[in-house]
């Protein structure tokens, strides 16, 4: 028997009473019991948002609402900024051009967060940019961007909307949409909000309502104000992902009676507690400036490669955590924490990397890592 523990950035661990919740004999999204489940499901996520705006839920993975940021806003030959420091920033860029609009890409370092004065002069030098798109946290270098300062450097400029893709930021630290002036944000439903892949997430301001108005990008399934439109009256445009939905409705409900302050604290003591077990065992982390608390990435030592590391984690251990995706291929594994974890999971998680690492010949101490955690956990 082997149990197994995921400790992936996403999909993550859905509690059971979501997965009891889920498991009901499905509603139909046209009758009169479908209307409380989802209205009460976008309540809460403008909690979650920290919004007074409306939230749309897309039936989609969380590319579909990066994707709707993109078409729902510009218009062809827009040109626009994405920050591109890993995966998927690059996916910014890839989208803008995708759909004809003229991307601007700020380059970042992998491991890096991105300066917002170079945000600043790149929007400076180009008054024609429209729109700057980051991540809250790009999660294949586990590197958190600074949004409030990007925010207040857009906030400037009138002309200019920030999207802040907060797939593994929202839900995991503060990211408040008003109060901060991010323009579009969007999540999915496979990360903080602790459900299966499938339902994706998107709110935008008042300035970017303008930008709405005029955008001129193809678009059909995606389209912000049909949807809007619908789930004001807790309809959807198309059939919903239902069961989701009615997931939705608990996890929501669990975030609420956590607050959000103590979701992110909790966060937060997770992933302090695995960067001081990194630093016990003598190795380093991918993005020691700006590290993202929805997941850290463990650099490689000298002679471990990181998927043979992930491979004896799962195989000896049932622990599941994700590799290095590109250039960072093999150098790193990244131990999520974000969602439905807490203080066993970390211990779990460390025990099992010491003991993978000596089996694959590098010298450690057992318990070293697992001691520092317990010390930041135990606090
Ligand atoms: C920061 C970030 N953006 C975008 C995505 C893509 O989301 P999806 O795979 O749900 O389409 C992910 C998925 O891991 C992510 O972490």
């Amino acid at each position: 028997m082997q149990k197994t523990y995921l400790y992936a950035p996403g999909p993550t661990p859905v509690p059971s009473e979501a997965l009891l919740e889920m498991a009901r004999p499905i509603i139909h999204h046209r009758e009169a019991e479908f209307k409380p489940v989802f209205e009460s499901c976008r309540r809460d996520l403008q909690y979650l948002f920290q919004t007074s705006r409306d939230v749309v839920t897309l039936a989609a993975s969380g590319t579909g609402a990066m994707e709707a940021s993109v078409t729902n806003f510009l218009k062809r030959g827009d040109k626009a900024l994405f920050v591109n420091g890993g995966k998927f920033g690059e996916r910014w860029g890839k989208i803008l051009k995708a759909y004809g609009c003229e991307p601007v890409e700020v380059a970042v370092e992998w491991g890096q967060a991105v300066d917002p004065a170079a945000v600043a002069a790149a929007l400076d030098a180009d008054p024609a940019i429209r729109a700057v798109y980051v991540q809250a946290s790009e999660t294949s270098t586990a590197v958190m961007h600074p949004v409030k300062a990007l925010a207040a450097v857009t906030g400037r400029r009138p002309g200019v909307i920030l999207a802040v893709d907060g797939i593994t930021g929202v839900g995991v630290f503060d990211l408040p949409m008003d109060a901060w002036g991010i323009d579009i944000l969007l999540t999915g439903s496979q990360k903080a909000l602790m459900l299966p892949p499938g339902l994706a997430f998107v709110a935008w301001s008042e300035k970017a309502e303008e930008f709405l108005k005029t955008a001129g990008l193809p678009r059909f399934y995606f389209d912000l104000k049909a949807e809007r439109k619908k789930q004001l009256e807790n309809q959807t445009a198309w059939t919903p992902a239902v069961s989701l939905v009615v997931g939705l409705r608990e996890v929501l409900a669990q975030i609420r009676a956590e607050t959000l302050e103590g979701v992110f604290a909790r966060t937060a003591r997770l992933a302090e507690a695995t960067r001081k077990a990194v630093a016990a065992l003598g190795l380093e982390l991918y993005a020691p400036a700006s590290p993202s608390d929805a997941c850290t990435a463990v650099k490689m030592p000298a002679g471990v490669d990181g998927q043979a590391l992930k491979k004896a984690l799962r195989s000896r251990f049932g622990v599941i955590v994700a590799g290095g995706q590109d250039q960072a291929k093999g150098k790193i594994i990244r131990i999520a924490h974000l969602g439905h974890a807490d203080t066993f999971d970390v211990v779990t998680a460390i025990a099992a990397v010491e003991m993978a690492l000596a089996g694959l010949g590098h010298p450690v101490t057992l318990g070293a890592g697992v001691a520092a955690a317990l010390k930041v956990l135990n606090g």
